[in-house]
Parts: C-alpha cells; structure tokens; sequence
C-alpha cells in the first residue's frame, strides 16, 4: 500500500491572489512531485503544478477575477477548483488535489 504523501504549509506563504509551486516530501529528491497552491480571493486550491499541454510550469501564469488561471506559455485556462480545461491548447484537465485549510496552517494530500 502506498503511503499517503502530505504536505503542510503556513497560509502566509501563498500571498492572497497568487500561485506558488511546492513539492510534496519524499525520500528521494527527484521523487518530489509538484503542486501548484493558489489563493484566489482568500481560499485556496491546490492543482497539478504544470500544464496538462506541454508540462511547463503554471506557477507564472496569471489568475483572472473570475475563478481561472492561465498558463503563461500559450494561454490555455483552466477552472481553478475543478481543474477542467476552459480553453486550449491544452485538452486534458488538471488534476486536483485535496486541501484543508485548518485556520494557519493548509494540508494538501496525494
Ligand atoms: S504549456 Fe500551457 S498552454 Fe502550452
């Protein structure tokens, strides 16, 4: 049985209205898998960290008024608690990750 990977953070570290790209733990340093936690208008939301068109990273990308965040490299918009794709190039959607927000403190699950 794999062991549930968790990671914890302290809410200040995503400023309100950005996105900031962290690692779950692991072992090994080239196991650490990426996610992208997004505070968008005080609640956060924790999605795969690059994009579903060309696995780039989503961590520059902007976050619209309106609840999606474009990727920086060729536009593509995604839903940001859904993860689904809203616009292209990209077809698959994100995945998304479960997250708590216990007051100071966010944990987020593989
Ligand atoms: S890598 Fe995101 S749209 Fe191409």
């Amino acid at each position: 049985m794999m062991k549930e990977n968790i990671l914890k953070l302290k809410k200040n570290e995503v400023p309100r209205n950005s996105m900031v790209e962290f690692y779950f733990p692991a072992q090994k340093p080239w196991e650490r898998k990426p996610v992208l936690i997004i505070n968008y208008k005080g609640n956060f939301f924790a999605l795969e960290a690059f994009c579903s068109h060309n696995g780039l990273s989503l961590e520059d990308g902007f976050i619209t008024d309106d609840g999606k965040i474009v990727c920086p490299w060729h536009g593509s918009v995604f839903d940001i608690k859904s993860g689904k794709v809203i616009d292209g190039p990209a077809k698959r959607d994100l995945k998304v990750y479960k997250i708590e927000d216990n007051g100071e403190e966010l944990i987020i699950y593989d």
